[in-house]
């Protein structure tokens, strides 16, 4: 297949590798969003028929793979909070060949960075063939199979991803599934969608990810400490901390080949810490107010076990001692930013163990087979 690289934005520059420059780009795609879908923050741009057919629906199921499924986790939150219509996120691969029981009016949305992965586009074949459902694929690259299969179509600016690791195609595909979502919850007048400044909490998002970004050689510093050496390490969280416990774990496994696992930090103690040894790193993300009590509580089970524990805490949740400090927006979107210094650690983690950042062994930025 064919992608349009823009040249300059293809072009490493002086960075080292293109895992870091995107990592750095994520406050530049965020305003790139604003400025494509938010032109009238009060009624985001996606298009009247794609905001009609959604309003038809009485479910929605979010498929993606990999990285793109855990964006499709966090858009859940995104979609039951703001437009009040229950959402899953599925994971292609079994989605493809599950025998569900739809809902009566099912919308399917694809997220998929490449537009070409195969057990994503099985899954909008079922759609089309057999589920007779619209679907709405939001995607990096313009013309891409999911793309001009799918009923409706969304862009997520993010430029050009080149690093197998995916990192602003993860933090854009929140961002956009948070306008999808405030468009739909504007149009079925909810009331939480009306109160959501998702103009003002970009632009917040954005500010955050560019001060993480600056402060990168503490991260490098923290990963140098922590994870150079380790066979294995967690990150745990509940609800969209959990969520985006899955993608920090993930990346930190893609590059570093680090045993990494992301854990509901409440179930843990069910089984699974019973791998948890002397100097085990466990990172813990703490940025809703709801559960972050109850994770500490899970963070002082681990360290009386031997953990070597790292916090990433949002400023108003924060205690003093927690190594990693964020600051604190609308907890619904803070995955955006709570990601970030995972991603920066997976990045340090990789190099610290002299490995290839942007090409890790055995994966391939695009799957074309099931
Ligand atoms: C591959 C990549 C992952 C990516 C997944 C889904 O496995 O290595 O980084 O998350 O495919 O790709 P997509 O293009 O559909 O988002």
């Amino acid at each position: 297949f064919h992608v349009d690289l823009d040249p300059k934005e293809a072009d490493r520059g002086a960075y080292p590798y293109y895992m870091l420059k995107e990592i750095d780009e994520q406050p530049a795609v965020l305003h790139r969003i604003q400025e494509t879908y938010l032109e009238n923050p009060a009624q985001p741009a996606i298009g009247a028929d794609l905001l009609a057919a959604m309003k038809q629906a009485d479910q929605i199921y979010i498929v993606g793979a990999g990285t793109s499924y855990h964006a499709g986790l966090v858009g859940k939150e995104l979609f039951e909070r703001l437009a009040q219509v229950p959402t899953q996120a599925l994971v292609a691969s079994e989605f493809a060949y599950a025998d569900p029981m739809l809902s009566q009016h099912p919308f399917f949305i694809f997220l998929t960075q490449s537009g070409e992965t195969a057990d994503s586009r099985q899954v909008l074949v079922r759609v089309k063939e057999e589920w007779h459902a619209p679907s709405l694929t939001i995607t990096n690259v313009e013309n891409s199979t999911l793309y001009r299969e799918a009923t409706y179509q969304l862009l997520l600016k993010a430029g050009p991803e080149i690093a197998v690791a995916s990192t602003k195609a993860y933090t854009a595909q929140i961002a956009v599934e948070a306008v999808v979502a405030k468009a739909l919850g504007m149009a079925k007048q909810i009331a939480n969608a009306k109160q959501f400044d998702l103009q003002h909490q970009l632009s917040l998002a954005a500010n955050a990810i560019q001060a993480i970004v600056d402060d990168k050689e503490e991260i490098k510093q923290i990963a140098h400490d922590n994870l150079a050496t380790t066979r294995n390490a967690f990150y745990i969280g509940r609800g969209v901390d959990y969520f985006v416990a899955l993608e920090a774990a993930l990346k930190l496994k893609e590059i570093s080949y680090i045993q990494a696992e992301g854990f509901a930090s409440g179930e843990l103690k069910h089984g699974t810490i019973a791998l948890i040894e002397d100097q085990t790193p466990v990172i813990a993300l703490l940025t809703q107010k709801k559960t972050a009590g109850h994770t500490r509580s899970n963070i002082q089970e681990v360290q009386s076990r031997g953990a070597r524990v790292l916090r990433i805490a949002s400023q108003n949740l924060a205690k003093p001692g927690d190594e990693i400090v964020i600051p604190a927006i609308s907890e619904l979107l803070i995955p955006l930013i709570s990601v970030v210094p995972a991603q920066l650690l997976a990045y340090y983690a990789s190099l610290e163990r002299g490995y290839n950042v942007d090409q890790p062994r055995n994966l391939a930025k695009s799957v074309t087979v099931e």
